[in-house]
């Protein structure tokens, strides 16, 4: 598998840093996953918009601009084996001789990407919807910011393994915030609700992506906090990340999801929902090839 490495394309397996690197060392760092299709980095520019404000927000200078990343992004993945892959890009503030929790004065930031398989959902998975736990985000105050540090959503994430489950939902103050590594949606009586973005969730490329097609198919949604209990007591819940796209949660904290014609399926919303995304992802690929 390819890697690059400040600078350099090289085999994955051949790929080193110091373990004084401050990503290593102290989490202070930034990240991004992006999809490709077929070959077709999804939604590039976006992704590339947030890797920007995540490095703003942790006042670590972007190393590049936007046609440099391009370029790295598209030889990495034109290399591949594989069509349908993702994208993992990290910055982190570099290694120093020293281990000190200040910035490092004239230490050059360390770059690393490399390109994976794109494991998407399976036919089950997409057919009968996934089981999730609720849990207490136990995050810091930047959930908006896509750092490496990524303890608390490790361990948010373990409980649901631990519990048979595919992903735990996040509350704060009896608020959903998002998922481990999604963010989530629910339907009651027919409107698809969203937390809004804020500082205690990230702002997901596919979350507006969604909202986005719910203006465009007049489907009702509202973006407004949503209690524990609405979650709870939702019609439909799915999940939304990069490499999920648009997933049904069928079973929380090991109660059916939803109403009785549907229930242990996704529902009606949640279906159609993600067909409208496939159609559309779909469309954006084939204009990329155009
Ligand atoms: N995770 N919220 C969190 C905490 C996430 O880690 C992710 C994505 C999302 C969804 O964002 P997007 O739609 O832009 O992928 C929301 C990626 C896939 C990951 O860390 O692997």
């Amino acid at each position: 598998m390819t890697a690059y490495l400040n600078g350099e394309f090289l085999p994955l397996s051949e790929a080193r840093i110091s373990p004084l690197d401050r990503g290593f060392l102290f989490g202070d760092g930034a990240y991004e996953v992006i999809p490709v299709y077929s070959r077709h980095p999804f939604r590039v520019d976006e992704h590339l918009r947030r890797l920007q404000a995540s490095l703003d927000g942790i006042r670590l200078p972007n190393p590049y601009g936007v046609d440099e990343w391009r370029a790295i992004i598209l030889r990495l993945v034109a290399d591949a084996d594989f069509a349908d892959q993702t994208v993992y890009i990290q910055i982190t503030r570099g290694a120093d001789s020293k281990r000190d929790q200040p910035f490092p004065k004239d230490v050059p930031p360390t770059v690393f990407l490399f390109t994976a398989p794109l494991v998407a959902p399976s036919p089950t998975q997409r057919e009968s919807g996934v089981a999730a736990i609720t849990a207490q985000d136990i995050r810091w105050g930047r959930c908006d910011l896509k750092t490496v540090a990524l303890l608390a959503n490790v361990l948010t994430r373990q409980l649901a393994v631990d519990a048979g489950c595919t992903e735990t939902i996040m509350l704060r103050d009896g608020f959903l915030t998002e998922g481990s590594a999604s963010n989530i949606f629910c339907v009651k009586d027919g409107v698809i609700l969203a937390p809004p973005k804020d500082h205690r969730m990230l702002p997901g490329i596919t979350y507006d992506i969604v909202l986005e097609l719910a203006a465009k198919h007049g489907a009702p949604h509202a973006v407004r906090p949503i209690s524990e209990t609405e979650l709870l007591l939702a019609d439909e819940v799915w999940m939304t990340s990069s490499t999920k796209e648009v997933l049904g949660i069928t079973t929380l904290d090991g109660r059916s999801v939803g109403r009785a014609d549907y229930l242990g399926k996704p529902g009606p919303v949640t279906r159609r929902m993600h067909a409208w995304y496939s159609e559309f992802r779909d469309e954006v690929m084939r204009k990329t090839d155009a």
